[in-house]
């Protein structure tokens, strides 16, 4: 498979928007953090970095296609492994009918929503993930207006779906933002 840094390179190809990219890195630390935890060989863990490092690869581009162009056309041409093409595909169900069903998918769909969120709730904050609380977390999950393009929906699914609660899903995730 391809190394970390020729895929950050096909990243900084495909997307220019600086926070897109912060996503897609964040996305990729919960993966990798998601799969030491769940005591992954090395190569397991470089591809959950992957997918999450490239779920939204075509997003600023293809917004129409995404992720189809992702995983039809860009992807294909490179070394990636199948399992990683079928967690982008499943992070995005509504848009390719592919639900998540093997780990990584499972993994994929549950750190994506979750991530974006806590980012916009990061944001809202003087010192950013340092010291946030599950319980403000999830106080802004409830203000439908806060960050309202993103679904709340698919972040309960998303827990549901690694078999944990949204608390612990919630906490996991802002150890691996905080300031290390
Ligand atoms: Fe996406
Ligand atoms: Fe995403």
């Amino acid at each position: 498979m391809n190394t970390r840094t020729e895929s950050e390179e096909l990243l900084k190809e495909y997307v220019e928007n600086e926070s897109l990219r912060h996503h897609c890195f964040m996305v990729a630390e919960a993966m990798e953090h998601y799969a030491l935890l769940q005591g992954k060989e090395a190569e397991e863990v470089e591809e959950w970095w992957t997918a999450g490092l490239l779920h939204d690869l075509d997003w600023e581009k293809f917004p129409d296609e995404h992720p189809h162009k992702a995983i039809n056309e860009i992807l294909p041409s490179y070394d990636y492994p199948e399992n990683v093409l079928l967690a982008i595909k499943a992070h995005a169900p509504e848009r390719t009918g592919k639900e998540p069903e093997s780990e990584i998918e499972r993994y994929l769909f549950a750190c994506d929503e979750l991530s974006g969120f806590m980012h916009a709730v990061s944001l809202m904050r003087p010192n950013g993930f340092e010291g946030m609380k599950v319980k403000s977390v999830k106080k802004k999950l409830k203000t439908l207006k806060f960050a309202e393009s993103i679904p709340r929906e698919d972040i309960r699914k998303g827990a549901e779906l690694i078999g944990k609660s949204l608390e612990d899903h919630i906490h996991t995730l802002i150890d691996v933002f905080s300031p290390k």
